[in-house]
């Protein structure tokens, strides 16, 4: 095993100590200074370990300045290095088991050398767990650091257990918050349109179209429902793919807005159990292919785009997933229109 060691003046005397105590073992240890007590900036020696440490000099770092804080901080801005300051022996063991740290971080000024040099064994000999949610969320902080925001987005949803339902009662209660969210936001008028595209079987952490869940519907539906009656909204459901995306409304909905009525019974899976159930709920509903919503809520990125008008606009909205589906939401605003003259409400 190699091990990279650095410290500024705070930590050199620990330092020479730990670099001692490991070559009696045997272990490779390369010192990145300091050499000596006079004062320094810590983060050269953080960044010079961290360094090391990426490049494959050494398996692990080993960084120390008075309190363990700044060196450490210096040392995690290197992408990839997980440092990790540790007081006692627990957290050195966890660090490796959970956050699988390739750097340990330690107080020259804060930590007795006894159980400095305990720190530091139990450290070097813990290997990482490998257990699936701590490589994921080791994942989620290597993903930051590469920018991949939408890796970061997805892997932050919640983890159902694919197929299984969510506890209703937290279904519920996170739906309720995106409604609150979305109404605040979305500002629609009594006689406007709302579409909907939920996907139940996304948020049972399941492949849009495969595992379609009357339960979630059942939970979802009626505190909508309640909406849209005391706003005076009408509520546009729409179908899956192998129904064209066709959408369930009320009969007062088409004849307001003159839709064309199409020929198609939601099933569980050909319009999916938000459509089923819609049918169920709504006074005397139809099904219509074309529509131009005035806002859409879209569970489990079903792409209800193609039934909004013009202009859309995204919400965003604070709760990112129910169950596992993903949540995006827009409303619409009309096209500004006309010349370099047109003037136009702020
Ligand atoms: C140096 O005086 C001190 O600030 C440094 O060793 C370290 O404790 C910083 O976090």
């Amino acid at each position: 095993m190699k091990v990279a060691i650095g410290a500024d003046h705070g930590g050199y005397a620990l330092k020479e100590t730990i670099k001692a105590h490991l070559r009696e073992k045997g272990i490779d240890v390369q010192d990145l200074g300091t050499h000596s007590t006079a004062s320094v900036d810590y983060p050269k020696f953080g960044f010079a370990v961290g360094s090391a440490v990426i490049s494959g000099q050494a398996d692990f770092g080993i960084v120390i300045c008075g309190t363990g804080l700044g060196i450490s901080m210096s040392a995690n801005k290197i992408p990839g290095i997980r440092a990790a300051v540790c007081t006692e022996t627990f957290s050195a063991r966890l660090a490796r088991e959970h956050n699988n740290a390739n750097v340990l971080a330690l107080g020259g000024r804060v930590t007795g050398v006894g159980l400095a040099l305990d720190i530091v064994d139990v450290f070097l000999q813990t290997p990482f767990s490998g257990e699936v949610r701590h490589a994921r969320r080791i994942d989620m902080i290597g993903a930051w650091e590469r920018g991949e925001t939408n890796a970061l987005a997805r892997a932050s949803l919640p983890q159902v257990k694919a197929g299984v339902a969510p506890d209703p009662e937290n279904l519920a209660r996170d739906w309720q918050k995106i409604l609150e969210e979305f109404w605040a936001q979305a500002k629609l008028r009594p006689g406007q349109i709302l579409v909907l595209g939920c996907s139940t079987s996304e948020v049972v952490g399941q492949r849009i179209g495969r595992g379609s869940s009357l339960q979630v519907a059942e939970t979802l539906l009626p505190p909508l429902l309640d909406r849209v009656r005391e706003t005076g909204v009408f509520l546009a459901v729409q179908g899956c793919e192998h129904i064209n995306r066709a959408l369930v409304v009320e009969q007062a909905c088409l004849d307001k807005y003159g839709l064309e009525e199409v020929t198609v019974l939601p099933a569980l899976h050909a319009g999916g159990a938000m459509a089923v159930k819609a049918w169920e709920s709504f006074a005397r509903p139809v099904m219509v292919e074309k529509i131009q919503g005035h806002a859409g809520l879209d569970v489990g990125d079903t792409f209800i785009g193609m039934h909004l008008r013009p202009v859309v606009v995204p919400i965003r909205i604070a709760v990112a997933a129910l169950g596992a589906a993903h949540i995006t939401a827009a409303r619409t605003r009309p096209r500004l229109i006309g010349g370099v003259r047109a003037v136009y409400p702020q």
